[in-house]
């Protein structure tokens, strides 16, 4: 693992104020020293709150920013409390995650979801598109079959590959400290890069400097979406360091 290119994409969630932004000195000055930088992309998404000014702060580093979410039409509208693509790459956004699970928990649909995916595209913004299975859904054996389905109606009509990275998010996962075993994780990122080809595949859920040396054994992981963890710079920093040790 110690040398391949690998993603650290922090999702802040409804977390962080301005003041928040200190901590961030701490990745820069890390990452300005890390002899492996090479291998790294850090992506920050803070609430669209912070997109701005954390876009200003990491200006000279080499870390992106990128938002949590967005609206559908790629354009302006008359939509109250919605931000598009356009408006959030005018802030500096370089990124969109879409399909989060606790979004789809409210009622994102996989059609929605494509939506979002084509606008963010045309906007030529990146994408990074959650997929995973509920814990009644992989009780019940059925996490090949959602995902197949999560995939096949987000991406519907979409050629585009080299700008969606793919996390694999299983929801059970989140936020409640479990992982995947490392051979089930295993089989299942080989069975979405088979499924679509020449996609980088990410994984999310509960990642923590604890369980990373663990997770750094799936070999055809691409990198992680941190949660919780990514809001503690030095834990941030550790998995990274964790990830080429
Ligand atoms: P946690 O790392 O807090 O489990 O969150 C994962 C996640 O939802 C990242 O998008």
């Amino acid at each position: 693992m110690t040398n391949k290119y690998m993603y650290f994409i922090a999702n802040w969630k409804m977390f962080g104020g301005l003041n928040s932004l200190n901590s961030l000195n701490r990745v820069i000055n890390f990452f300005n020293k890390f002899k492996k930088s090479k291998f790294v992309k850090i992506i920050y998404c803070p609430p669209n709150t912070l997109l701005e000014s954390m876009s200003r702060k990491l200006k000279k580093s080499r870390i992106d920013v990128g938002a949590q979410n967005c609206h559908e039409q790629e354009n302006y509208g008359a939509f109250t409390g919605s931000i598009n693509p356009i408006m959030l790459k005018s802030v500096g956004a370089k990124y969109v995650i879409i399909g989060h699970s606790e979004n789809r928990k409210m009622g994102e649909t996989d059609k929605l979801i494509n939506l979002k995916i084509k606008s963010t595209l045309k906007s030529k913004l990146k994408v990074i598109f959650c997929i995973g299975e509920t814990l009644k859904q992989k009780r019940k054996r059925m996490t090949k079959k959602i995902l197949d389905s999560q995939i096949k109606l987000g991406l519907k009509k979409i050629k585009n590959k080299k700008d969606i990275l793919i996390a694999y998010e299983p929801v059970w996962s989140i936020g409640t400290g479990l992982v995947p075993k490392n051979n089930d994780l295993l089989e299942t990122v080989k069975y979405i890069k088979k499924k679509v080809k020449n996609y980088k595949v990410l994984y999310g859920g509960s990642v923590s400097s604890n369980n990373v040396n663990q997770l750094k054994l799936v070999h055809n992981i691409d990198g992680f979406l941190i949660g919780g963890a990514s809001q503690n710079s030095k834990k941030f920093i550790d998995i990274i360091k964790k990830t080429y040790n």
